[in-house]
């Protein structure tokens, strides 16, 4: 009897619906030495969860959190949840000794996410993982490892950008606009995915930031209350007149960075680049080779081989969609379908659900699991960007701790 681990999932909108979808697909997908079972579903709208909990196969609900840390027989907890409240759930389910998988980014901030990595190294029986989802992408993946065999040689520069539109004046103040529950805005919410993917392709941490800017550039936004009392998205329901609140957070922080082996980036994200509605986009130059990534095109990486003769060099568009389920094949896709037969956003998160239960059973990961400790350093050059912008100074990795 192949061996099983009851999860619980704390959210339960977007993300919950994301992690929901994978851990229901993965064992249909992939071999998993651990076959996952959809114990409880947690969040606050109990009217919601009874019928979210039977629609995507949770055994059981609950409106109180906690209940998932108390119950001895969950072994995963899955925190979901806006950033603010990552600390408190990832620590109190550590504490109780349960494996952690946490949202992006670690937490809204510096603290609390140093908090949470003591926490898990105090847990040693614990694994703990972030769902930087993008470097199980195959095409993301793919990169990492043409890296990792020296096919780019030596890296000159990373150039990133993630790009969003939703952010205008008729968005309201949803808790990713509100300084004490997100920590910051498209700062932490998209530039920590492509600083976690700069790390993870390049194999190289930053060791230094410098001339960031970040910019509000909708002030005041409108309070909506859904059914619920939460702050609802576009389109909910309205009561009683229009109230205003500030939002307090970027709407847009753009930095440069340095690596260790020397290599120079620059990084941008926006909620108001208009047209641009998930572009999340890197580039990496090496002495030997480049690639670009974008992810509105997922399927494909950019691939330029400058070790060829001249005459035969030549951007080339890579269909990253070939695999045998062995090394000759592309990452991941020998799970999935025929060349061609292109995958989606969902399925970067069975990916890593996939990845997640090899770690706990004591497998290899395709490629390197992001874990809290991984995640710290993107969460310390979060924090250096806006100590950068904040201070109209450079600032070393080093200093902070
Ligand atoms: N990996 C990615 O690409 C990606 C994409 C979007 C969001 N995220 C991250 O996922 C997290 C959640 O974002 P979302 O878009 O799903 O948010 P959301 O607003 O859509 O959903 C939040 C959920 O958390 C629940 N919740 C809120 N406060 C709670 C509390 N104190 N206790 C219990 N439940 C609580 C809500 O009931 C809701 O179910 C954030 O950290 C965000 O940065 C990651």
């Amino acid at each position: 009897m192949p061996k099983t681990l009851n999860i619980a999932l704390i959210g339960s909108k977007f993300m919950g619906r994301t992690h929901s979808n994978a851990y229901l697909n993965v064992a249909k997908f992939f071999d998993v030495p651990i076959t996952p079972v959809m114990h409880t579903i947690a969040a606050r709208d109990a009217e919601d969860l009874a019928t979210f909990a039977p629609r995507w196969g949770w055994l059981k609900f609950t409106t109180r959190w906690k209940d998932v840390c108390e119950d001895e027989n969950v072994g995963l907890v899955d925190v979901g949840t806006p950033n603010h409240v990552h600390a408190e759930q990832s620590i109190a389910a550590l504490e109780a000794g349960k494996h952690v998988a946490c949202e992006k980014p670690l937490a809204g901030t510096l603290d609390d996410a140093r908090q949470m990595l003591a926490a898990a190294k105090a847990a040693r029986k614990s694994k703990t993982f972030v769902w930087y989802n993008y470097r199980r992408v195959p095409a993301v993946a793919f990169a990492h490892q043409l890296v990792k065999e020296g096919k780019l040689g030596r890296i000159y520069h990373v150039r990133a950008a993630y790009l969003q539109d939703w952010g205008g004046p008729d968005t309201p103040l949803l808790w990713r606009f509100k300084g004490k529950q997100a920590g910051s805005g498209a700062h932490g919410d998209l530039n920590a995915h492509i600083i976690d993917m700069a790390r993870f392709i390049t194999g190289d941490e930053i060791t230094e930031v410098v001339g960031s800017i970040e910019e509000t550039f909708i002030k005041k936004r409108e309070i909506i209350e859904s059914a619920g009392g939460e702050i609802a998205g576009k389109g909910a329901k309205k009561t009683g007149k229009k109230r205003y609140g500030r939002s307090t957070v970027d709407d847009a922080v753009m930095f440069l960075a340095r690596f260790k082996r020397g290599a120079v980036a620059s990084f941008e994200a926006s909620r108001l680049a208009t047209g641009d509605k998930n572009a999340n986009r890197i580039e990496v130059h090496g002495e030997k080779g480049a690639i670009k990534f974008n992810f509105e095109r997922m399927n494909e990486l950019e691939w330029y081989d400058n070790t060829v003769p001249d005459k035969m060099q030549g951007w080339s568009t890579i269909n990253v969609t070939r695999g045998d389920g062995t090394a000759n094949g592309h990452p991941y896709v020998g799970n999935w379908w025929p060349a061609s037969h292109l995958v989606g956003y969902e399925h970067g998160f069975i990916n890593q659900a996939a990845d997640m239960l090899n770690v706990i059973a004591g497998k290899k990961p395709v490629v390197p699991i992001c874990d809290f400790a991984d995640a710290y350093q993107t969460q310390k050059v979060l924090h250096a960007a806006i100590e950068s912008a904040r201070n109209r100074c450079p600032v070393k990795l080093s200093e902070i701790k």
